[in-house]
């Protein structure tokens, strides 16, 4: 006998879920101009710890990015507001992915860099509350996750461009058990959230001159959200004559990505939530872990930077935190300069991240006692940033390596 009683429960939460999902439409039809950081008369930079090894390797993050924000910060054009509160604790003790004070605190902020935070799977001693990196992106409407992956010798220079509000994470907590048999999670997809992530990947395609843009799906099993992606893309493709642009399902990519005779063709990806999460970790093991890979976080009124990876708990019960890398948020703090507009603070950063990390490696991180601590680390980094012959023993390191990948 099918349970009617049930049935009409599960449409009623499945309507409530439905009018807030278009009401969020109605919201996006009405998203402004992006923010001209140029014109601001002082950029408001949020430093957001988090919780597990978040604390630690975000403060040597934040080293980095007032040493290269420095004259800024002296001129009063910069400010930079500590902002507490997304520990797992707290945030348990008000059962809120982000406590209010906190969220108020993040939207006086033009750009916020965050430290990870611990997210309660099922299992976990906490209760089921959101991700606050999730509830952070729809809060901000963060839309667009940009993750880079480079690794010069193989050829490798990737742009992920990951929707980060809908797909299978808009509604990931409000799925629900219809009968004790019968559990549902749902999946969403709108044309405007859509849109914009294409037009970004697209964008970027063409102002980089990499002219090529991927889009990834499972438009053969998941047919409705993921085939919008796929028909918006061939319209957008119209407005972009230069850009060619093809479609790969999700399964393969993760092959392709591996595969030494095409990986270095793939330039910008676009891909829905999900495949994005999924994915870009596995780039970030091609370039070298999640350790090596910024990731940044951009709507249209704030952005927040942050490393890919979790907040590795076990580091601080352990009591080895200050050993866990910064390297990762330090690619973050990266991303932000590209983003404030200091491409030249940006470039400096990145070749000092590959000097330092890759190649030269005057210490090392082993996230024990062995190795370095973060703080090191990030000194190691301002000191190589400093040096006057840094772009040639870049790319002199660079061309040895290209040179010995060859052979
Ligand atoms: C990421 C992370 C997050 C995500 C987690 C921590 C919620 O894996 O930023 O990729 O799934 O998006
Ligand atoms: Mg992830």
């Amino acid at each position: 006998m099918v349970d009617q009683k049930a049935i009409e429960a599960a449409k009623e939460k499945f309507g409530i879920l439905l009018e807030k999902q278009l009401n969020r439409v109605e919201k996006l039809k009405e998203e402004g101009a992006p923010v001209d950081y140029s014109k601001l008369d002082k950029l408001i930079v949020g430093v957001c710890g988090g919780d597990g090894i978040g604390p630690y390797i975000c403060a040597s993050a934040q080293k980095v990015m007032e040493f290269l924000l420095e004259d800024k910060l002296k001129a009063g054009k910069a400010e930079i507001r500590i902002i507490d509160g997304l520990t797992i604790e707290r945030r348990v003790e008000v059962m809120k992915a982000i406590p209010d004070d906190t969220l108020e605190e993040l939207k006086k902020c033009h750009v916020i860099l965050k430290g990870p935070t611990t997210t309660p799977a099922k299992g976990d001693p906490w209760p089921n509350i959101e991700s606050a990196n999730v509830a952070m992106r729809k809060e901000l409407d963060l839309f667009a996750n940009v993750r880079p992956v480079s690794v010069p010798e193989l050829g490798i220079d990737w742009t992920f461009y990951r929707e980060n509000t809908e797909g299978s994470y808009a509604l990931g907590s409000d799925g629900f058990f219809v009968t004790d048999d019968l559990a549902m999670d749902f999946c969403v997809a709108t044309l405007q959230g859509t849109e914009r992530i294409i037009r970004a990947g697209f964008e970027n395609a063409k102002n980089t001159g990499k002219n090529y843009v991927s889009i990834i799906v499972k438009a053969n099993i998941i047919k409705t959200t993921d085939g919008l992606f796929v028909d918006l893309a061939d319209k957008i493709a119209k407005d972009y004559p230069e850009v060619k642009h093809d479609v790969w399902f999700v399964d393969i990519t993760t092959a392709k990505l591996i595969d030494p005779a095409r990986r270095s063709a793939f330039k910008v990806f676009v891909l829905p939530n999900l495949y994005g999460d999924i994915i870009t970790d596995e780039a970030a093991q091609i370039q070298g872990g999640v350790g090596t890979a910024g990731s940044a976080n951009i709507g249209t009124k704030y952005a927040m930077f942050e490393a890919i990876h979790g907040s590795a708990p076990r580091m601080v019960t352990e009591g080895r935190a200050q050993y866990a890398d910064p390297c990762s948020m330090i690619k973050a703090v990266a991303m932000m300069m590209d983003h404030i507009g200091e491409a030249e603070k940006a470039k400096k950063l990145n070749m000092a991240l590959d000097v330092c990390c890759q190649f030269e490696k005057k210490l090392v991180m082993t996230g024990r006692d062995t190795g370095a601590t973060g703080d090191e680390f990030a000194e190691y980094i301002m000191e190589t940033i400093q040096r006057p012959d840094l772009e040639q023993v870049w790319q002199g390191y660079i061309d040895a390596a290209i040179a010995a990948n060859k052979n």
